[in-house]
């Protein structure tokens, strides 16, 4: 039995796909090279917005062609447009099933160790082998098939708490959840055992690691001393592995509202942890945030942004930003505008509002902004975003970085910068995977280009 994963959305479903992996292989599949050899096809989705759902659903014309020459092929939906686990045979189904007639099975990601039960559902016939107990348990126990030798995307939570009211992501991932340190410390560590060089930390608001109502109902992390997040606890745990050889250590996202002193003073002080940080404001005005539920001011915001400018030289920042929002006028777009121009932001990720059903927006702000005036608001930022970023990399050029090389391409070596560039240089193949100097000779675009030294 062969397998094939569409994976769509943020790095959270990547890393997930990775654990799916391992569990089909356990179950005995082998990955397909192409959709046409594979008999079962996942999709593995994102709802951020409704154009991405769409896109999934629009694939479900190729599983009819692809059905008719091979009778048996599952196809599984799972991700975050998955509200209920259930195959096509069970008693309740997930509403996908009403949206489309080509889904086998729907899969609460959380509840991958299920997918063995409700392929039988399906397909009685199919023999499976048996799983530990213990990995059936959570899925994080089990150990994912990381695409990467050298880069590691290692979830630390889950969910979210805080209900921004144009955000389905409390809906589709539930609750925000933490991790217990000491399996994410664990997972850490037989990754850099292996020979791991960076580890990527994920969380939807990675700050309130330890600190959400489930843990605390839960008192995980009540032994953490006092006057210590516990995410800066975790930091200085993973810190330590760079006696064992992790060179760099990043977290996405942060939350205005979580950020605190002491994890500022962490990305100055650690070693492992790199100049580059992602933290989105969303929008430049305090009426827009009042509307989107995001507890903090623009006032607040700079302040946070001048705090790890201080404390970390250089610090490179990137950001999220929403236009088209609810009730968002033309002088509060000027705002976001102006507040994205004068900060100069290393990058920043650009959406149009897109309204998601069952949210606090969906239920009582109109979605009052025109189409076209979305459009037009989100080609004049990204215009600036051109020039901004042309100029951020241009201060480069000339300077020697080092570079994590990740992939061949046209006969050029990607990787990253520690500030989290993107580089590009020719050099062998056999560098994938290695940490190395280059000089910088050219900014284009969005990419360095340079020369190994
Ligand atoms: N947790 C992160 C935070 O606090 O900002 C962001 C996570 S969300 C998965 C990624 C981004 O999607 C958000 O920062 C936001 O800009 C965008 N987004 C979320 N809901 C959206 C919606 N309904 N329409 C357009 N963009 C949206
Ligand atoms: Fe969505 Fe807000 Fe949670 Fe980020 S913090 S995932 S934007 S609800
Ligand atoms: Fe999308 Fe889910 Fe991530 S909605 S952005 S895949 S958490």
């Amino acid at each position: 039995m062969k397998y094939l994963i569409f994976t769509y959305g943020c790095q959270m479903n990547y890393s997930d796909t990775e654990r799916m992996q391992t569990y089909l292989e356990a179950l005995g599949f082998k990955q397909a090279k192409a959709e046409k050899d594979a008999d079962m096809i996942i999709f593995n989705t994102c709802s951020i917005r409704q154009k991405g759902e769409q896109r999934v659903i629009g694939k479900m014309i190729d599983m009819i062609k692809l059905r008719k020459k091979n009778k048996n092929l599952i196809v599984v939906i799972t991700g975050c447009m998955v509200r209920k686990s259930s195959s096509r045979y069970s008693e309740t189904r997930d509403k996908l099933f009403n949206r489309t007639k080509e889904i086998d099975i729907a899969l609460r990601i959380e509840e991958l160790p299920k997918l063995a039960d409700l392929i039988k559902e399906l397909n009685p016939k199919i023999k499976l082998p048996k799983i530990e107990e213990e990995t059936l348990e959570d899925y994080f126990n089990i150990t994912p098939n990381y695409t990467s030798k050298s880069q590691a995307f290692i979830p630390i939570s889950t969910g979210c708490d805080k209900f921004c009211t144009y955000c389905i992501v409390p809906f589709s991932r539930g609750r925000e959840k933490s991790r217990p340190m000491a399996d994410i410390l664990e997972e850490c560590e037989e990754f850099v055992k292996q020979g791991g060089l960076e580890i990527t930390l994920l969380g939807q608001t990675v700050d309130s690691y330890g600190l959400s109502t489930f843990d605390k109902q839960e008192g995980t992390f009540k032994h953490l001393p006092k006057g210590k997040t516990p995410f800066v606890s975790l930091l200085e745990q993973i810190d330590k592995l760079y006696s064992k050889g992790l060179r760099r250590l990043r977290f996405t996202s942060s939350h205005p509202k979580d950020i605190s002193d002491d994890l500022i003073k962490a990305i100055g002080k650690l070693k492992t942890l790199m100049p580059y940080i992602h933290l989105p404001v969303q929008a430049g005005h305090n009426d827009t945030l009042k509307r989107m539920n995001r507890p903090y001011t623009c006032e607040k915001f700079l302040t946070i942004i001048k705090k790890l400018r201080k404390t970390v030289p250089g610090i490179a920042i990137s950001t999220d930003f929403i236009v088209g929002f609810s009730g968002e006028t033309e002088e509060e777009f000027q705002a976001t505008y102006d507040l994205f121009k004068k900060e100069e932001f290393d990058f920043a990720y650009f959406a149009q509002y897109s309204e998601r059903k069952g949210t606090f927006a969906s239920k009582n702000l109109k979605d009052d902004v025109p189409k076209k005036v979305k459009r037009e608001r989100w080609h004049l930022i990204n215009e600036l975003l051109k020039t901004i970023v042309a100029k951020k990399l241009e201060k480069f050029v000339g300077k020697t970085l080092d570079v994590l090389v990740e992939f061949e391409e046209k006969g050029l070596l990607h990787g990253h910068s520690e500030h989290s560039k993107e580089v590009q240089f020719k050099g062998k193949k056999s560098l994938i995977g290695q940490i190395v100097t280059v000089k910088i000779l050219k900014a284009d675009k969005w990419v360095l280009e340079g020369e190994k030294i």
